[in-house]
């Protein structure tokens, strides 16, 4: 037996027990007889004390072990004279009665404690020694829980959790596959699946009416703070419901695990709206709704004088940011540069001061009078102290601007604030996107997703006015999770595939076996599936999906700790048939 307890375990009422501890040397202290060290594992840390007067040559090894030195020590729990309140060990102490070394360590390249010296990419190259420490361990603990309780929520629903396989065909979600070439079959290719949607809807064809999967997922796509090459998904569909169903069941699930895993109610239902609406009033499909901060339209009213650019451009959006009328010059001028970034895209950012005074102060006074810039102001609801600021150009452009715009300020001001959460459906997006590169439609959420059956009749004359019956959880600016109700008719289904540009012979080799399956019964369905690392990042409060993941890739797809990807050898290349230029 290397432990008879955690190095989180010993309390007040152990005082007395003979006890055998194992961990790591987290560190250790010298107070002339006596030597302290803080024992660690995954569950706590325990004070091991050595009295240089009781066993001065166990006291002297215990002087010698490095940090992170593996040891196991044996002795009795007793009381600890000062005490430490903040961990639930602080009231004893072991009085070691003998140690024994169970691996050296070197030094570790960083240290390993709460607020580390490594940067990130030393702690991602030794990723396995940065998961000691307490705030990733707690990270992925949360993952854990979340994990745990949405499948005891789903099992709860009789959703059967049924694996689908990696080794697929491509699944179109949007991005590139990821493919992998068959020894077996030389010259032909696997793809992983960017998500198990097909499998899923052929799952619901055989009856098993409730689906679920916690699953890898797969997509080669530039990669963000919220996007990881392989990421989780809790995937699932059902039969024989419609929209509202789903929307309702999986809001329950969210509202399960976040009271159960961080003990936050919501109040009623989650409030839902329309992407056109979204897209009007926050310019995105997954606004941030903890604050205010809405566009205001005011095209109308610019374009009443000789401003040029407001004059040339199909709109005209603003955002009040509230009592920021004393933002100096230079705080406006990093906001106009900030939009100014080729990330952002914006030509120039107009402000309007709504001075405490009553009266109003613009980059463009010369173009509008006093009145003109108070007519804009009191459209925008701004107070005097309030701050307005205003993009224009092409309509789709400048509401993603504003809307990053909205977001960086939201930020600024502090108004994002990481422990409230606040969900919102975004329903109704439409069908299809109009893609410029390739001069045609693709699908908005996936090629399985139907058409709102009101909307048909301009399936053939005006195809990107078509909503489909798709929706979003948005919460706090991130998308958790989207689905949809799904096409089960095979008709419907090569129409799609038509005006999404397959020939039938494509549509046929890519897609025949789910089109084929529509011909033998199937029930009408639907699902959605949530971003598992989004989900417990969002719980964690925080943006960035990767600490939420054991062995993340860094930006460029990397893993530097296993060096991957990495070149194959000639041999194993001429197996596969493959061959390099
Ligand atoms: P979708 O493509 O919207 O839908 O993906 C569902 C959710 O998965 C998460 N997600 C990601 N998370 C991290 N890194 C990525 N690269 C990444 N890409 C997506 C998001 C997203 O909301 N088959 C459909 C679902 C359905 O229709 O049922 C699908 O995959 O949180």
């Amino acid at each position: 037996m290397y432990r008879s307890h955690t190095c989180g375990e010993l309390r007040i009422e152990h005082i007395g027990t003979k006890v055998t501890l194992a961990g790591w040397m987290q560190r250790s202290r010298d107070l002339g007889g006596m030597t302290f060290i803080d024992l660690r594992d995954r569950y706590g840390i325990t004070q091991l004390a050595f009295n240089m007067e009781v066993n001065a040559a166990l006291c002297e090894q215990a002087r010698k072990l490095g940090r992170e030195f593996v040891i196991q020590v044996e002795g009795e729990v007793i009381e600890r004279s000062s005490k430490n309140k903040n961990i639930p060990t602080g009231e004893i102490e072991i009085n070691v009665t003998n140690l024994v070394v169970l691996n050296a360590a070197k030094l570790p390249p960083f240290t390993i404690e709460d607020d580390t010296d490594g940067g990130d990419e030393l702690r991602m190259q030794y990723r396995y020694l940065d998961l000691r420490r307490n705030p990733v361990l707690e990270k992925l603990r949360l993952r854990n829980r979340v994990a745990l309780e949405t499948r005891k929520y789903l099992d709860s629903k009789e959703f059967l959790d049924v694996e689908t396989p990696v080794l697929i065909k491509s699944t179109p979600e949007g991005a590139r596959d990821f493919v992998v070439p068959s020894r077996m079959n030389e010259g032909q290719f696997y793809a992983l699946p960017q998500s198990p949607q097909t499998f899923k809807q052929l799952l619901m064809v055989s009856g098993f009416d409730r689906y679920y999967q916690i699953v890898k997922c797969f997509r080669d796509e530039d990669l963000r703070a919220d996007r990881q090459p392989e990421f989780t998904q809790i995937d699932c569909e059902m039969a024989f419901v419609e929209q509202n169903d789903i929307l309702e069941m999986f809001e329950g699930l969210i509202k399960h695990l976040f009271e159960t895993v961080r003990g936050v109610k919501f109040e009623g239902a989650f409030p839902r709206m329309t992407y056109a609406e979204a897209m009007e009033r926050y310019g995105s499909d997954k606004p941030d709704i903890r604050f205010g901060m809405e566009f205001v339209d005011l095209t109308a009213l610019a374009q009443q004088n000789d401003f040029v650019v407001f004059n040339s451009a199909e709109a005209v959006l603003a955002i009040n940011a509230e009592g920021c009328s004393e933002y100096t010059r230079k705080q406006l001028d990093e906001l106009t540069e900030w939009v100014k970034r080729p990330q952002i895209g914006a030509k120039g950012l107009v402000y309007i001061k709504c001075n405490t005074d009553g009266t109003f102060k613009s980059s463009v006074d010369k173009f509008y009078s006093e009145a003109d810039l108070k007519a804009m102001a009191e459209r925008a609801n701004a107070k005097p102290g309030d701050l307005l600021l205003l993009l224009s150009g092409d309509l789709a452009k400048t509401r993603k601007q504003l809307n990053e715009l909205r977001l960086h300020l939201a930020s600024q001001l502090g108004l994002r604030d990481p422990n409230v959460f606040k969900p919102l459906w975004v329903l109704d997006f439409p069908l299809l996107e109009w893609d410029e590169e390739s001069g045609r439609y693709h699908a908005m959420h996936h090629p399985f997703t139907s058409p709102k059956p009101e909307d048909m009749h301009l399936i053939d004359t005006d195809p990107g006015k078509v909503r489909a019956n798709a929706y979003d959880l948005a919460m706090n600016g991130v998308e958790l999770g989207g689905g949809s109700i799904r096409i089960h008719d095979r008709a419907l289904q090569s129409r799609m595939f038509d005006l999404l540009g397959f020939s039938k012979e494509e549509a046929q080799a890519q897609f025949g076996f789910l089109m084929s399956a529509f011909e033998y019964g199937a029930p009408p369905h639907g699902g959605l599936a949530f971003g598992l690392d989004r989900l417990v990042a969002t719980m964690g409060g925080s943006e960035s999906i990767r600490d939420y993941i054991a062995f993340p890739k860094n930006n460029s797809g990397r893993d530097t700790m296993i060096d991957a990807p990495s070149p194959l050898n000639e041999a194993q290349l001429k197996e596969l048939g493959l061959k390099l230029n």
